[in-house]
């Protein structure tokens, strides 16, 4: 299949009217669940399940095997959209496609974009099975020419030059540090800069030691170009990493990065991980 480099405002703008007209539900935040993460999705209630391949321009997964599925419903009560698997660049999309859902979002009224991932550990004061709180991000692709950004720019949207020296949203992370306390999710909730990698290889022992001087904490493979483009449009955005296996750092090592242990860190996490979504979607209902 070819791959989809531009898109325009009225292919976005017929992806929203569409989701407008088949539900009633108008959430002000969206989800984008990571990898393991899309557990959240099933939690919600009085769903309107609406499969990629079924919404007119939305991208569909001819490139991965399964299907994704945009969720509409409640959250304890509180209405959003969810993203059930989400698009990466490894697996061959462009980096416009892997966003597209973003501005989708914007469209239907959304204000608030949570994103969650998997991610590696640079950190060493951080533990399997910690959650981060993103307070900032390095765009590697971005450095690489792989910006969502890049290509003629839509004003309706944003700005030609945006900030991002804001981009997780303080206020929000401050919100989801008090929830995490309230939960007793406190003892292992950090906070730090993530970085994203193009993958799908994980990283060389030299290039781990790159990222760690650069002042990384965690390591993925997801998350910045959407949130670069949530930015652009003005949504709010908070972003949290699941932190499933420390990132090989020495040559002595005998680990190696694995996806059968980011998905088992995965699995012992996510109900914590919905738990602290749950409640952050809720308060931001209420406002
Ligand atoms: Cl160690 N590296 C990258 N790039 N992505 C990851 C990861 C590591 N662990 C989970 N996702």
């Amino acid at each position: 299949s070819t791959l989809r480099c531009s898109y325009s405002f009225e292919d976005y703008k017929q992806t929203a009217d569409w989701l407008l007209a088949h539900t009633k539900q108008r959430p002000k935040v969206a989800i984008i669940c990571g990898s393991g993460l899309g557990g959240l999705a099933d939690l919600l209630e009085d769903k309107t399940v609406f499969p990629y391949g079924d919404i007119p321009s939305f991208p569909s997964s001819t490139v991965q095997g399964h299907a994704g599925q945009l969720v509409f419903g409640k959250l304890q009560g509180c209405e959003c959209v969810c993203m059930k698997g989400r698009f990466h660049f490894y697996e061959g999309y462009s980096i416009h496609t892997v966003t597209y859902p973003v501005r989708v979002f914007r469209l239907l009224g959304v204000k608030t974009l949570i994103v969650t991932n998997a991610a590696g550990g640079l950190n060493a004061a951080f533990n399997v099975g910690d959650i981060m709180l993103i307070k900032d991000h390095i765009n590697m692709p971005g450095f690489a020419g792989q910006n969502p950004l890049c290509g003629h720019n839509d004003d309706r949207f944003g700005v030609r030059f945006p900030c991002m020296s804001d981009a997780y949203d303080r206020d929000l992370r401050a919100l989801a540090k008090k929830t995490a306390k309230e939960q007793g999710c406190n003892s292992f909730l950090q906070e730090g800069v993530y970085c994203m990698l193009a993958g799908p290889t994980y990283e060389t022992i030299a290039e781990s030691r790159v990222l760690q001087i650069l002042g990384a904490d965690a390591v993925g493979m997801s998350t910045v170009p959407e949130v670069v483009v949530a930015r652009h449009c003005g949504l709010r955005v908070l972003g949290l990493s699941l932190i499933t296996n420390k990132v090989v750092m020495d040559y002595e090592s005998e680990e190696k990065a694995n996806h059968e242990e980011v998905l088992r860190t995965t699995d012992r996490r996510t109900k914590d991980l919905q738990r602290l979504v749950g409640q952050l979607v809720c308060q931001l209902a209420a406002e």
